[in-house]
């Protein structure tokens, strides 16, 4: 089960890596009218919905619950109040059917999402993820033996990508609204400021850089709300941006490979659903294997929590006292 954010999700898993069933129910029209997440809509719609999202999950397993032998959850980093949810109705349910429960890292979930996603994947693998709240490169040295080699000083890739969607009024979530602005757009027109640290990622610059840009083109060329009113200037400064985005990733990617002399490498998280990011780390890395999961296993869902689940299990056993919620759960187990 997973509910850390904006999405309320259930699948079933069978040894580790056959997805049966993943049922995700989005929040996306619920938000979309504030701009963002708003913390005590996301938990209150959790509660609603999550009995659902679990009975469909398990519907398609003969047996039902009588056949679940585990239940993993997500247990941080996240909206504590969320969180909360998740954890709480999976508790309920492990002490109810009597099977054991163990709390997982969403970040450890996101990682083995590529592992899910491809059978002849297995580690040592690096990991690009990129999402909402993250921007690490990780290496899986083995099952449930991760680290951080490493990570963004600001901002996540997918909060500037949400951050830039607002400066050119493109609305919430901001990831794919960007991508499909920047579809046909220039994107030398404007150019981009690209930090480029070796072990480090930051996007507070480039962030800054557009909204000077956009605040250079003069206040005829500006709604009141301050976006720029031509769809070809929208598009080309998308462009822009996500050219820049993409680039810093494959810098940091591509030093931290070289370093670990990698042979494997994953593009996992929300901003892994970008076709842009997808293709390019698919050609600078041509000569490896590249795993980049389908859009499905990219986005917040709750297969990749059974997959980190079911390893978590058989290296560290159950959390017999319980899962503690941790919203700023910082470790990849
Ligand atoms: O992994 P995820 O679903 O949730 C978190 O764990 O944060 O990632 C969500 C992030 C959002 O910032 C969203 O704008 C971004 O992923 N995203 C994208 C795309 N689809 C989602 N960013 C760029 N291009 C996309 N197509
Ligand atoms: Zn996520």
């Amino acid at each position: 089960m997973e509910s850390s954010c904006d999405e309320t999700a259930a699948a079933v898993v069978r040894d580790g890596r056959e997805v049966v069933s993943s049922i995700v129910a989005s929040q996306i029209d619920l938000h979309a009218v504030h701009g963002g997440v708003v913390p005590e809509l996301a938990a209150r719609a959790h509660l609603e919905v999550i009995g659902t999202v679990v009975e469909e999950a398990l519907a398609p397993l003969p047996g039902g619950w009588d056949a679940v032998d585990a239940v993993a959850v997500t247990r941080g980093p996240g909206l504590v109040g969320c969180l909360l949810i998740g954890v709480l109705y999976a508790q309920t349910a492990a002490v109810a059917r009597r099977v054991p429960i163990v709390g997982v890292s969403h970040m450890a979930g996101h990682v083995y999402s590529a592992w899910l996603s491809d059978s002849a994947l297995e580690p040592p693998y690096l990991a690009l993820v990129v999402s909402g709240g993250h921007s690490d490169v990780v290496e899986l040295r083995a099952h449930g033996d991760a680290v951080r080699l490493a990570s963004t000083r600001d901002d996540a890739a997918g909060e500037a990508f949400d951050k830039a969607a607002r400066l050119l009024g493109l609305g919430y979530p901001g990831g794919p609204a960007v991508e499909r602005a920047a579809r046909g757009g220039d994107r030398d027109r404007f150019p981009m400021p690209r930090t480029r640290l070796d072990s480090a990622l930051s996007f507070s610059g480039l962030k800054t850089a557009l909204r000077y840009t956009i605040r250079d083109l003069g206040a005829d060329a500006l709604t009141a709300a301050g976006t720029p009113r031509d769809p070809a200037v929208v598009s080309d400064l998308a462009a822009s941006f996500q050219a820049a985005v993409i680039q810093q990733l494959l810098h940091v990617l591509t030093t931290t490979a070289d370093r670990r002399d990698a042979g494997r490498i994953a593009v996992v998280g929300g901003v892994a659903a970008n076709q842009a990011l997808r293709e390019a780390v698919q050609r600078q890395f041509a000569g490896l294997r590249v795993t980049v999961p389908p859009l499905s296993l990219c986005t917040d869902n709750a297969a990749m929590i059974g997959a980190a689940g079911w390893h978590r299990l058989r290296a560290h056993g159950p959390d017999v006292d319980g899962v503690v919620v941790d919203p700023v759960l910082d470790e990849y187990a």
